[in-house]
């Protein structure tokens, strides 16, 4: 027994000396790679094509998460036992369907399932017929009778493209003008391409965010945790919307008895529900909720870890995670149990100048090893490479994720700051008040 939970291997080799293949090459991807490359079951892993702080932890392959049929061929050729797919494009345009097309085990959903990520629309229907808590919505895909649905029901209110936007698609618009021009943007001046052909018009939400993970084998649910994100880009919640500054655990807003209604209320009735509808969900199910006075409210789900919420909770895992991401493909989470730090875990996110619109790239990263020196420090690579003279620098927006873990948010979060400090990134810039919500403003 491993945590509770039995692993299955393939009975044609000995032990479990398990060749993994994790796609994608974020920070998400690294804390994936150094949670499986810590697994006593785990022989060999790749990353494809990961990142140089990957590198540590896997061997890089030069194979793009969206060049799906170079990763089956890979995946074959290496004898890959299972391979863990990170972000959700791949999962949207089909990887898993191809993997296990092809015989090879794959953590993540089929495309049919990840379209509770890849369209809005298809989850608010899926919503409305399964009765799950969410905001009040119409779909357009014309202009005008979205402009009038706006000003019928006024501001605040929120206008989202249907498709996959890397997180910029929605707007929460304070006044109706700001409405009409959101909508205007997607569906006439074709702002976010075909992913902005439809948009979903919604009810704005009050209350606090937060973020709940499971992990779901088609039929069954494990709750993982819940993560706050912060998704804008400045201090106080100010500008534009990012994929996340950086991200926490534990919540305390997400009592027992909160977790227990998203659980009844919404993972477990779309995990259900997916299954009747001959759309089994297996991986992780990503629930964004408003926790509103009514109770928690789904805003939107993502099929895959989120980026940085995987990193606290990988720094929070006490139990091996693979025989839990096999335990989800082979349907076998009944009564499967993990174990998780009692301590806090705070990541921070360091972006390049210019994040989110116009990030700078090469921008030169020293010190990393200072800050890891701190005890209970990680520093997840997102947004890195090497320049030709072997230099780490920037190459993203959002570039490293300083994770520390500490007995408490506030000292969770004093550590993480000790840490950014450590680091020279003179083009680089993070948020100073993530945990806000947890330790107050100082
Ligand atoms: P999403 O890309 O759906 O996660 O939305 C981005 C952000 O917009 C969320 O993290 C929320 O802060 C906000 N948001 C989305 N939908 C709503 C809503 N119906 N009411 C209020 N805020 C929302
Ligand atoms: N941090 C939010 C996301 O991964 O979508």
């Amino acid at each position: 027994m491993i945590h509770g939970g039995r692993l299955k291997v393939d009975p044609g080799r000995k032990g479990a000396a398990l060749r993994i293949l994790v796609v994608g090459s974020g920070g998400r991807e690294h804390a994936l790679c150094w949670a499986i490359a810590a697994s006593p079951l785990c022989d060999k892993l790749f990353c494809a094509p990961g990142n140089p702080g990957i590198a540590q932890d896997a061997e890089l392959v030069p194979i793009g998460a969206m060049e799906l049929d170079k990763l089956v061929a890979f995946a074959r050729d290496q004898r890959i036992d299972l391979v863990v797919v990170g972000p959700e494009t791949p999962l949207v345009a089909g990887l898993v369907d191809k993997l296990e097309d092809a015989g090879i085990k794959a953590f993540g959903p089929r495309k049919g399932a990840a379209a509770l990520e890849g369209s809005k629309g298809f989850t608010k229907d899926f919503c409305a017929r399964h009765k799950i808590p969410t905001a009040a919505y119409q779909r357009f895909d014309t202009v005008e009778p979205a402009l009038a649905y706006i000003r019928q029901k006024g501001a605040p209110i929120v206008v989202k493209a249907d498709g996959l936007a890397a997180g910029k698609g929605v707007t929460v618009a304070r006044t109706v003008a700001e409405a009409e021009a959101a909508a205007k943007d997607a569906l006439v001046g074709g702002r976010f391409g075909s992913a902005g052909a439809s948009v979903v018009v919604e009810e704005f939400l009050e209350g606090e965010i937060a973020s709940f993970f499971a992990l779901v084998d088609g039929v069954e649910a494990l709750p993982l945790m819940t993560v706050q994100d912060h998704k804008a880009v400045g201090d106080g919640e100010t500008g534009p919307n990012t994929g996340g500054m950086g991200a926490y655990a534990p919540v305390a807003a997400m009592t027992d008895a909160m977790a227990k209604r998203v659980m009844d209320e919404i993972v477990r009735p779309t995990v259900a529900a997916m299954a009747r509808e001959g759309n089994p969900f297996k991986g992780v199910l990503f629930t964004e909720l408003m926790l509103t006075r009514d109770g928690p409210k789904l805003i939107e789900f993502n099929v895959r870890f989120g980026d940085p919420e995987c990193q606290v909770m990988m720094m929070r895992l006490k139990s091996d995670l693979l025989p839990a991401l096999i335990a989800a493909c082979d349907g076998e989470l009944k009564d499967f149990d993990l174990r998780w730090h009692p301590d806090a875990v705070l990541s921070v996110v360091m972006a390049a100048e210019g994040y989110p619109d116009t990030p700078k790239a090469g921008g030169a990263i020293r010190g990393i090893e200072r800050a890891e020196a701190l005890d209970g420090v990680k520093v997840f690579h997102a947004g890195t490479k090497r320049d030709a003279a072997g230099t780490l620098v920037a190459a993203g927006g959002r570039v490293l994720n300083v994770t520390a873990r500490s007995a408490g948010v506030k000292a969770a979060q004093a550590l993480a700051y000790r840490a950014v400090d450590l680091i020279d990134f003179k083009e680089g810039f993070c948020r100073r008040d993530i945990g806000w919500r947890a330790v107050g403003r100082s």
